[in-house]
């Protein structure tokens, strides 16, 4: 059985550089190569990588041979192994947490370095049925032919199945809680029925599934007891440190503004440090110094927001400024990632502005960038 899937990713290959956003297994090809000819540990079955060297694909490290494995989580390495070593059980994993804290950046990563393929995924919406799970059929051949292999959709689910890889389910709990329940059979019994055609697919040896999900957003449906008992939960969490939240907004900011090929320098680490300062004090409601109570806005101001932040500053600085990020570039951005309502939030955010940014030392042109721009 052929999908869509395959013809897609053949296309892509030839012109890889233009692509916009490349796969995990494409951007990083260099990484699981060198790791995949240095690891000699034991694989589980069909795993492109050890545990340990998928470990290190995740978090980083220097291979003997002077390699360096860039990280591609920042936090607790041991969060990683449980999901790593989950996946080498019978039960699924489930990334959960608030918004912007890498489920969906680490589920692409680990489906890459385990099965070489991050893109067997299902996106998950009040819209997917259970067609897009198990697997839908081309309707003018159905026609025509009656029920046939040929007539059949393979769903990424099925495919990952076939193949012994990982599926992968974006936000799982936005699907109706009917439809979610089509993986309990999938999960306890490896299999997926076909009655039409009256066989069934097998899952091979390797597969598993990784869903996220997110705690905050609303209208999401609960998972049903019988399917939280079929996966491991890893519960991902805020960056704990200002300092590691600044590397993390500082190497995707820099790769990402090298994919886009911006006109701008790199931002200062200074800047970095004040727009995750500002996050981090409206996000906790008070400020650094512990000295300072403040009101939270509405939103969730994830790390993900203020490398957004930056990387929209890098655009206007690189587009209408000098090419150096500076306040005026940010103002603008940092307010629409804060204001998310026009009325409470604008006042959590003035107020902020006069009580924190405009007597702080050396924050003064940020203050009046921001006041200008609200
Ligand atoms: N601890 C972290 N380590 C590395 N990158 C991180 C970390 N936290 C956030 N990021 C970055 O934040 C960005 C957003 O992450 P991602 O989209 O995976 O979030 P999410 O948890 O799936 O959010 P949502 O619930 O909105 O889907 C990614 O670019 C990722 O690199
Ligand atoms: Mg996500």
């Amino acid at each position: 059985m052929t999908t869509s899937q395959s013809t897609t990713s053949t296309a892509i290959d030839t012109k890889i550089e233009a692509v916009l956003r490349q796969h995990a297994e494409q951007q990083f090809a260099a990484e699981l190569a060198e790791l995949s000819k240095i690891d000699t540990r034991q694989r589980p079955p069909n795993w492109k990588l050890s545990p340990w060297a998928v470990r290190t694909y995740l978090m980083g490290g220097q291979l003997d041979n002077g390699f360096v494995v860039t990280p591609k989580y920042v936090g607790n390495a041991r969060l990683m192994e449980i999901a790593i070593a989950t996946l080498a059980t019978d039960r699924a994993l489930l990334l959960y947490g608030i918004p912007g804290t890498a489920k969906s950046w680490v589920s692409e990563h680990l489906a890459a370095a385990i099965a070489g393929d991050s893109t067997l995924l299902i996106q998950g919406t009040t819209g997917t049925d259970e067609n897009a799970i198990r697997y839908g059929w081309n309707y003018a051949r159905l026609l025509v032919e009656g029920p046939s292999e040929k007539a059949l959709v393979v769903s990424p689910m099925m495919q990952a199945m076939q193949d012994g890889k990982i599926a992968r389910i974006e936000e799982l709990t936005r699907i109706a809680s009917e439809v979610q329940d089509t993986l309990i059979t999938i999960l306890s019994e490896k299999t997926l029925p076909v009655p039409e055609l009256n066989t069934e697919v097998q899952a091979r040896k390797g597969f598993n599934v990784i869903a996220t999900a997110n705690n905050r957003d609303k209208g999401v449906n609960e998972l049903s007891s019988a399917l939280t008992r079929r996966f491991n939960t890893v519960i991902l969490p805020l960056p704990s440190s200002i300092e590691e939240e600044i590397q993390i907004v500082d190497r995707r900011v820099a790769s990402l503004g090298k994919a886009l090929e911006l006109p701008a320098e790199k931002p200062a680490l200074e800047e970095i440090r004040r727009v995750v300062t500002v996050f981090r004090e409206l996000r906790s409601g008070k400020t650094i110094d512990g000295k300072t109570k403040i009101k939270s806005p509405s939103g969730t101001l994830s790390t993900a927001e203020a490398i957004s932040v930056i990387n929209n500053g890098l655009a206007m600085a690189g587009y209408y400024g000098d090419g150096e990020l500076h306040a005026g570039d940010l103002a603008a951005g940092l307010t629409g990632a804060i204001v998310k309502d026009p009325v409470q939030d604008r006042v959590v955010w003035l107020e902020y502005l006069q009580t924190v940014v405009k007597e702080r030392e050396g924050w003064k042109d940020l203050y009046r960038a921001c006041h200008e721009v609200l």
